[in-house]
């Protein structure tokens, strides 16, 4: 088996050597942001959109980037196979400090990690996932990507051992996001998903569905969005960079549209690989 290549603070090693220590804040405190960037055919999507997103994500833990984008380009590029659908995972913590002490250790070096791994997109135009509505549980700053996601791994954990992909989340009876991902709802024929705000990560799968939307003239809206509402839903999806659009055919045991993916979900799924099919 070919070994897998990441890279860890400057160098490019085999998995099985990329070592850093205890003492990393990012191992002790959670203490780090991270991306997750799609690659279609070995090219980076939307790559300065996940950059700034990283700049965003970076300012708000008080962390300088290490890396300009151009350098972030560079470095990334060699994990990458020509000719495969990919995602890359990066990741940076504030670094290893000689003692754990919560308040930002000085002159420390953030560690800076990136791995590559395949992208398996929801293509299947018959069957969609279940999901499991909960509520969210998570902290003020769900807007900043942190590598602190232990909220997150119980939620999709709970959704899992009930025998769902994704839980739903909702905040005072009003929907957030997934657990991993954004969630779109056709209410009325109008394609909805919650407005950009600190409670839900401003995904970049999720720019590009409202931008074909506008681009194709379908009806769609960033508007708050009640439980009520979700019962209304003729169609669910959950959207991200490493799954795309999947559609949910099931919320807590009961079905949604029909317990088939439905039209809009259709269309959008064949608009989202023309697109990419553009930039290949
Ligand atoms: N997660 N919301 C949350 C909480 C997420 O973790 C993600 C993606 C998204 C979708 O964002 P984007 O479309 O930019 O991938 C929304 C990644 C894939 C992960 O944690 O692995």
């Amino acid at each position: 088996m070919e070994t897998e290549t990441v890279y860890l603070n400057g160098d490019y090693v085999p998995l099985a050597d990329a070592k850093i220590s205890v003492m990393d804040r990012g191992f002790l405190f959670g203490d780090g942001v991270y991306e997750v960037i799609p690659a279609y055919s070995g090219q980076l999507f939307r790559l300065e959109d996940h950059l700034e997103r990283l700049d965003k994500s970076l300012r708000a833990i008080r962390l300088q980037n290490p890396h300009s984008h151009e350098q972030w380009l560079n470095l990334l590029t060699p994990l990458l196979k020509k000719g495969l659908d990919q995602s890359v995972y990066l990741q940076i913590t504030r670094g290893t400090a000689p003692k754990r002490d919560h308040a930002f250790p000085q002159n420390v070096t953030p560690t800076v990690f990136a791995m590559v791994t395949g992208i398996t997109p929801h293509s299947d135009p018959d069957n969609g996932v279940k999901a499991l509505s909960m509520e969210d549980s998570r902290w003020k700053l769900c807007d900043t990507k942190a590598i602190t996601l232990l909220a997150n791994v119980l939620l999709r954990q709970a959704a899992v051992d009930n025998g769902c992909t994704e839980a739903i989340l909702f905040k005072d009876g009003y929907l957030t996001e997934g657990a991993a991902s954004n969630v779109f709802a056709v209410i009325d024929g109008i394609l909805m998903t919650p407005p950009k705000s600190s409670a839900i990560l401003p995904g970049i799968t999720r720019d590009v569905i409202l931008e074909i939307a506008r681009k194709n003239n379908i009806p769609c809206s960033e508007q708050a969005i009640s439980k009520a509402d979700i019962k209304k839903a003729s169609e669910l999806w959950i959207t991200s960079s490493t799954r795309e659009i999947i559609p949910v055919v099931e919320l807590d045991s009961e079905k949604v549209s029909g317990g088939k993916p439905g039209p809009v979900w259709k269309t959008f799924y064949k608009l989202f690989q023309e697109h990419k099919q553009s930039l290949r």
